[in-house]
């Protein structure tokens, strides 16, 4: 049984040179010889938390602070300039992600999970030391059979992204450039783009899902004068809601699920039964009779949410991914894949109640508790205009790429791994935009689930999604459309960096490659499958 994956990726490099689903994978996995079956998902080994059985709202709702630098450093491109330098040191601590809990193991930025929230103003740019002082050995079960977490390695290694950010390859988290306890990487945020809510989290060849389960995330929120001039909500009415699913043993530590093939523990998708909201189960939050801004991250490996209020009011969205909407929209439901974020007002004033849940389909995750007034808290209006959104124009694109998001399954139809545009992770690049150029990629799903497809360096508009024909692709590798193209809702319709890949679509995205020539990635955010195989470079070559 051992690497029975392993065996069938390298067995299988010739013969599936595109990645198939359902009957036709399997037609085509069955004479293999050695392509046996994929692993399956183990029983936990421990009893685990029923989260039902905890007392609800009895932990006060945790606020990352704001980190504020250590230093000044020489600008490494200009050492002239000094720049604040903020030290983010990557260890291991324990804390209780409820009340009722005994204290959980955890890895975060400066011993906190999520990590202190960073905070940016457009143009000015500020260095980040990533200090990995983790422990040698890894918290959760590695699987040495994944590409990049071979033996050899290190068995813990680290290295920062910060998702959503246009920074230099140099500074933006290589997965290959992850490296052992005891180093560090200085890293450079030029932060000239537009105000956006970020996030920083673990980018490591093999193992990202497991150090971002173990709690390598935080907040990256970068502001702009024009943001600030509409008056939204500031200060202690601004909250990063960092959301993540996690099974938790009784013992109090973190769960991660593994298969029953100890030397080939990948499983392909992990996902938990507790949501945690900034770090904590079921958390209440206490707040004044007025309205808020909620900076809602979806940092779990799997999960998606959609999200609402239990008082049947409307969020009132006003950015998503990149940055603002055109106009505020009222949205009863917030969803979010892996990776997402929404920027969204809520109006705690004249509630019906003294206090409202934000709510997952069937589990509340946090109660917010609204305090009674004391004084007059004037009412902000909002802007019924949020900011300028021009359409990049698809006449503009020199390519379009065709890319397929596909699986590659057992004789089962389990997954095995997962592949963009047919090719593994070490292949050579394959796509290689000219900077400053427009290009459109057109992400072929191949596979019967939704996948958030992420693109390094770039903010991106979705064109549409449109249905094709499957057979027609696995047939004779044709593209054949079968309905009209459905133009993104508009929520959808701003920069994102983001897009939920819908099954039997092709989610069609256009890009400007605007940034510094090197080398980037593009994966699923689904971390496991990221993990395995779904992440590819792409080289932006500097304009002719
Ligand atoms: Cu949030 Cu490459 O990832
Ligand atoms: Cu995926």
């Amino acid at each position: 049984m051992r690497s029975s994956r392993r065996r069938f990726l390298l067995g299988a490099g010739g013969l599936l040179a595109y990645p198939l689903v359902g009957d036709a994978a399997r037609a085509m996995a069955m004479p293999m010889a050695d392509a046996r079956t994929a692993p399956q998902l183990a029983e936990p080994g421990k009893p685990l938390v029923n989260p039902a059985t905890l007392a609800r709202f009895v932990d006060a709702l945790p606020i990352p602070p704001v980190a504020r630098p250590d230093t000044h450093r020489a600008h490494p491109a200009d050492p002239g300039r000094r720049l604040p330098c903020y030290r983010m040191e990557m260890r291991a601590f324990a804390a209780r992600l409820h009340r009722d809990l005994p204290p959980t193991t955890l890895w975060g930025y400066q011993g906190m999970c999520p990590g202190p929230t960073l905070e940016a103003m457009r143009g000015e740019p500020f260095l980040v030391e990533w200090v990995n002082a983790l422990p040698s050995r890894h918290l959760l079960p590695v699987d040495h059979t994944i590409h990049g977490a071979e033996k050899h390695h290190a068995e813990v290694r680290a290295v920062a992204h910060v998702h959503g950010a246009r920074v230099s390859a140099d500074s933006d988290g290589w997965p290959e450039d992850a490296y052992p306890p005891g180093r560090s990487l200085l890293y450079r945020y030029p932060n000239a783009q537009d105000a956006a809510t970020l996030w920083y989290h673990d980018h490591a060849m093999g193992i990202t899902r497991l150090n971002i389960y173990a709690g390598l995330i935080g907040a990256y929120l970068l502001r702009d004068p024009e943001e600030q001039a509409l008056g939204l909500p500031a200060g202690a009415q601004e909250l990063p809601l960092i959301l993540c699913d996690r099974l938790i043993a009784r013992d109090g530590q973190l769960y991660y699920p593994v298969s029953d093939d100890p030397a080939a523990p990948w499983v392909s998708e992990a996902y938990g039964n507790a949501t945690l909201c900034n770090g904590k189960l079921y958390p209440y939050a206490e707040v004044e009779p007025c309205r808020y801004r909620l900076r809602l991250i979806n940092a779990a490996n799997a999960r998606h949410f959609e999200l609402s209020l239990s008082n049947r009011r409307p969020f009132l969205q006003i950015g998503s991914d990149q940055g603002l909407l055109h106009a505020p929209l009222e949205r009863m439901r917030v969803e979010l894949y892996p990776g997402e974020r929404a920027d969204v007002l809520v109006d705690f004033s004249g509630l019906d109640g003294p206090s409202v849940e934000l709510r997952q389909p069937g589990e509340p995750i946090l109660q917010v508790r609204v305090r009674a007034r004391r004084r007059d808290v004037a009412a902000a209006s909002v802007p019924s205009r949020l900011r300028e959104l021009p359409r990049l124009d698809p006449a503009t694109a020199v390519r379009e790429r065709i890319l397929t998001v596909g699986e590659m399954d057992d004789v089962n139809g389990n997954a095995m791994m997962m592949t963009l545009g047919g090719h593994h992770w070490s292949d050579p690049i394959t796509e290689d935009p000219m900077q400053d150029s427009v290009e459109i990629w057109s992400l072929v799903n191949l596979t019967g689930d939704a996948h958030p497809i992420h693109l390094h360096l770039v903010r991106f508009q979705i064109i549409e999604r449109r249905p094709f024909d499957l057979f027609a692709w696995n047939e004779r590798k044709e593209l054949k459309y079968t309905g009209p193209g459905q133009a993104p809702a508009p929520h959808e319709a701003g920069w994102k960096d983001t897009v939920r890949a819908d099954p039997d679509m092709v989610t069609r995205i256009i890009m400007r490659f605007e940034g510094e020539p090197g080398r980037y990635v593009w994966h699923c955010h689904l971390l496991e499958h990221e993990d395995n195989e779904m992440m590819r470079p792409f080289k932006l070559l500097p304009r002719a």
